[in-house]
């Protein structure tokens, strides 16, 4: 098939691909996204076909606005409470589920993930169409998110009938994903609203041990998604942490020949003749998750044999970034501050 190229000026064209059961990339705040008709179970299929997507993996049903919310799920007084402080934007609430919802959609489960996303030419879509899109991340399974139209079109030109150009995405990594159906509410993904923010509102939130560590033999975690190794280079990636100045150090002494390197922007000049990728100043962890997928897809079809990266702390926006990395790395992370705590005990 075809894939069409669509601006801003399209949004008609655009929300009749999703009612006619088509497939479209659509830029969103965080990444882009693979979206179709959300009640439509055939639509919803060929999501899964076009990424190779496990069938175990539920989909995001992303809304214009917080007042269809009831439609789809029951929605608890903590959603509304969050959906003021932080819709539209980069939070998906795992909440349960109303019979309107497609089992192709939750994978069989009674819970289903709402997201009201901030890009306005997406919600301008979406309430176009005038039916909720379910929308995973738009990178076949496995590879990183894409953060623009041109990384999406790498992974699914031909695949899907048409593409939105909604310029650069603006948070970089996906939402934050919160199970509201436990107590304490549960962080089962990192994003763009900080765990800072969360309990800023809802006092305690637990944090999903998927979240800093892989998980093991037998353990399931919350999101079905996180027990899948993402966001991977074909490269092996070794994070290391610590200190900025100290991480940098550390790899320029281990880096081989073939070998490439992400790094804080300050320290690029440290690793000549190899293949370095910047992830933004080491103070800024906006730049970081705006940066981190295009670092990793960076060396896909380039022969580097490994990748070391360094690695933000894990305050504020940080824990999103090191959680990607961490993944891309399938958690081989070497940590050099010397207190490498087990996870569930780390305070996050
Ligand atoms: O920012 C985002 O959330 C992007 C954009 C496109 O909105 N979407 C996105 O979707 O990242 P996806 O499918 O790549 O990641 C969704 C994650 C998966 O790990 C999935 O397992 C989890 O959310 N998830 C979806 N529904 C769930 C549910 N009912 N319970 C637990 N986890 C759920
Ligand atoms: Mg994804």
């Amino acid at each position: 098939m075809k894939t069409e190229r669509l601006t801003a000026a399209d949004v008609e064209r655009a929300a009749e691909i999703l009612r006619r059961g088509g497939l479209l990339g659509i830029p969103t705040e965080t990444v882009y996204g693979l979206g179709a008709n959300g009640l439509d179970e055939e639509a919803v299929a060929r999501i899964f076909a076009a990424k190779g997507r496990p069938q175990d993996n539920p989909l995001i049903l992303h809304i214009p606005s917080a007042d269809w919310l009831e439609r789809y799920c029951e929605a608890v007084p903590a959603a509304y409470t969050l959906a003021e402080r932080f819709w539209p934007g980069p939070l998906t609430m795992i909440l349960a589920r109303k019979p309107a919802v497609p089992d192709a959609v939750t994978a069989g489960l009674d819970t289903v993930g709402m997201r009201c996303p901030a890009h306005p030419l997406c919600r301008a879509i979406i309430a176009a169409a005038g039916v909720p899109v379910a929308a995973p991340s738009g990178n076949t399974s496995g590879r990183p998110s894409p953060t623009s139209m041109a990384d999406m079109l790498e992974d699914m030109e031909g695949k899907i009938d048409g593409i939105v150009d909604g310029g650069p995405c603006a948070v970089g990594v996906e939402s934050t994903i919160l199970d509201l159906t436990e107590q304490p509410p549960r962080l089962l993904r990192p994003g763009g609203v900080t765990l800072e923010e969360l309990r800023a509102v809802l006092g305690e939130v637990a944090v999903d041990p998927a979240v800093t560590r892989l998980m093991g033999e037998g353990e399931r975690p919350r999101a079905p998604g996180m027990k899948y190794r993402h966001y991977a280079p074909k490269a092996p990636v070794t994070v290391v942490k610590g200190d900025a100045a100290a991480t940098a150090a550390y790899i320029q002494s281990r880096l081989k020949a073939g070998e490439g390197v992400v790094c804080f922007d300050e320290f690029a000049g440290l690793y000549a003749g190899h293949q370095v990728e910047r992830l933004g100043p080491a103070d800024d962890k906006a730049a970081q998750a705006r940066n981190v997928f295009d670092a990793l897809r960076a060396f896909d079809g380039t022969g580097v044999t490994a990748i070391w990266s360094q690695c933000p702390d894990e305050a504020g926006l940080g824990l999103a970034v090191s959680n990607r990395l961490g993944k891309a790395a399938g958690f081989h992370i070497i940590d050099l501050t010397g207190s490498r705590r087990r996870s569930g005990e780390n305070g996050v």
